[in-house]
């Protein structure tokens, strides 16, 4: 019987898992000079985190969750997002206690049962921050530049940064009445989702995928339109400190974002290279969200890139460095296995990567493998070297080779790679 993954997951394997890697390194890196620190958390968690959150009408709660009863029936959920997570982990364990601004990075797989294509998976791989305690529109731009700088120096070019502003719950009512009105006369042409939200949540028709939908919300009112005076203010701050920081961006007023906690300033950053799933980052603010969870009022902001997303972009831009042995020890008979597993020994002690012909085919085939292993240098130890207390040495890149006494192997090492650790 042949096993296959699941629809919608994938496996990540070398070599690609190097660039993941250096994704992850390069995030935590750029994230922990800004102040955020790293938090683990939960991949499941109780249902109602994500409903009460993202909203019973989206389409992640609607149709995208793996829910399912645990032995106990409680509803479980495989998190959706990291979020909703967070939120829960700061208000459970009274981080808002802590001096504030408190920063925190996250990463790791997220699951929803979406129909799968390129870009789109069923298990997918987000790094996020969330930021809690900071209302001040400078800290949104501020959270925009720290993205800039990072997909920058990952080496992501061609990226659009698209922002709005969705208001509070202040300007929330005029404009959901501006949309009910829009859509009254198209109300029995809308998909039977829409229908629902025209009811309950009238904003979410804007985010709707389907094709009807899309052509008849044609016209209709923007919410940039309807922000009370504070929003306004709020947001005119984060564009003029865009400015300030030399980010470009475009406004985008119909980027009201498919989460229902999110308040104010909303964002998402894309290429046109991803094809039709084109947002290889994306975030906002949710300033109401801790309270809800039972928490202090706090203001939050906070975005969530798709790793698949951004390792597709890195891979198209440029190569991925594959790293490779820096010495292959190839052996010639019984007594030179194991000297060569002792040299082997301290040679990885000093952190180079060594591999060891163990298998006893010929010196040739070896010298054959550490070539496909693309090794920096082929040692070869044999009886008559061993007797003669030398090895030889072949450099793989340039041909060069020649013989050194086994005792000199410290300066040898020292010369030619002297990042190694140096011995103590
Ligand atoms: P989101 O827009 O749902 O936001 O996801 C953020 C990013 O995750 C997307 O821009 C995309 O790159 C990636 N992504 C989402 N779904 C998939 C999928 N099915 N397959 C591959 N990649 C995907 C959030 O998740 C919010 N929690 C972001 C946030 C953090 N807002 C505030 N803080």
């Amino acid at each position: 019987m042949k096993y296959s993954a699941l629809k919608g997951v994938h496996d990540i394997l070398p070599p690609d898992v190097y660039l993941w890697q250096k994704v992850e390194s390069l995030a935590q890196g750029v994230f922990s000079v800004y102040g955020f620190q790293e938090i683990r958390l939960p991949i499941i968690e109780s249902t109602d985190i994500f409903t009460r959150s993202i909203g019973e009408t989206t389409d992640i709660v609607e149709k995208e969750m793996y829910t399912f009863p645990d032995r106990a029936g409680r509803s479980i959920t495989l998190r959706p997002e990291g979020t909703a997570s967070v939120v829960r982990a700061y208000v459970e364990n009274h981080l808002h206690n802590l001096p504030s601004p408190q920063k925190f990075f996250y990463a790791g797989p997220m699951f929803r049962y979406e129909r799968p294509q390129k870009g789109r998976f069923r298990q997918f791989y987000q790094i996020g921050i969330e930021a809690f305690g900071l209302e001040s529109p400078e800290f949104d731009a501020e959270i925009l530049s720290m993205l800039k700088v990072f997909l920058e120096r990952a080496g992501v070019k061609g990226l659009n940064f698209e922002i709005n502003s969705i208001g509070c719950e202040d300007c929330r009512p005029a404009f959901r009445k501006a949309l009910t009105g829009f859509f009254s006369d198209k109300l029995n042409d809308l998909c039977p989702d829409c229908q629902v939200r025209y009811e309950h949540n009238p904003l979410r028709i804007l985010d709707c995928k389907v094709e009807r939908c899309i052509e008849l919300r044609k016209g209709a009112p923007r919410v940039t339109d309807f922000l009370c005076d504070e929003c306004r203010s709020h947001f005119e701050s984060v564009l003029s400190s865009l400015r300030i920081l030399d980010i470009p961006y475009e406004v985008n007023p119909t980027l009201v974002r498919g989460l229902d906690y999110y308040t104010r300033t909303t964002f998402e950053v894309t290429s046109e290279q991803l094809g039709s799933q084109k947002a290889v980052a994306a975030g906002g603010r949710y300033d109401r969200l801790v309270e809800e969870f039972g928490g202090p009022e706090t203001p939050a902001i906070g975005f969530a890139m798709g790793m698949e997303r951004l390792t597709t972009l890195l891979k198209e831009s440029g190569g991925i460095l594959i790293p490779s042995p820096d010495i292959f020890i190839a052996t010639l008979g019984k007594r030179a296995v194991s000297e060569a597993s002792v040299i082997a020994g301290e040679l990885r002690a000093k952190g180079l990567w060594t591999e060891v012909g163990y298998d006893g085919s010929s010196l040739k085939s070896q010298l054959r493998k550490a070539d496909r292993l693309a090794s920096s240098y082929a040692f070869i130890i044999g009886d008559n070297e061993i007797s003669t207390g030398k090895f030889k040495w072949k450099n793989l890149k340039d041909s060069s080779q020649g013989e050194t006494d086994i005792s000199g192997l410290g300066d040898f090492i020292s010369s030619r790679f002297p990042d190694a650790v140096k011995p103590r």
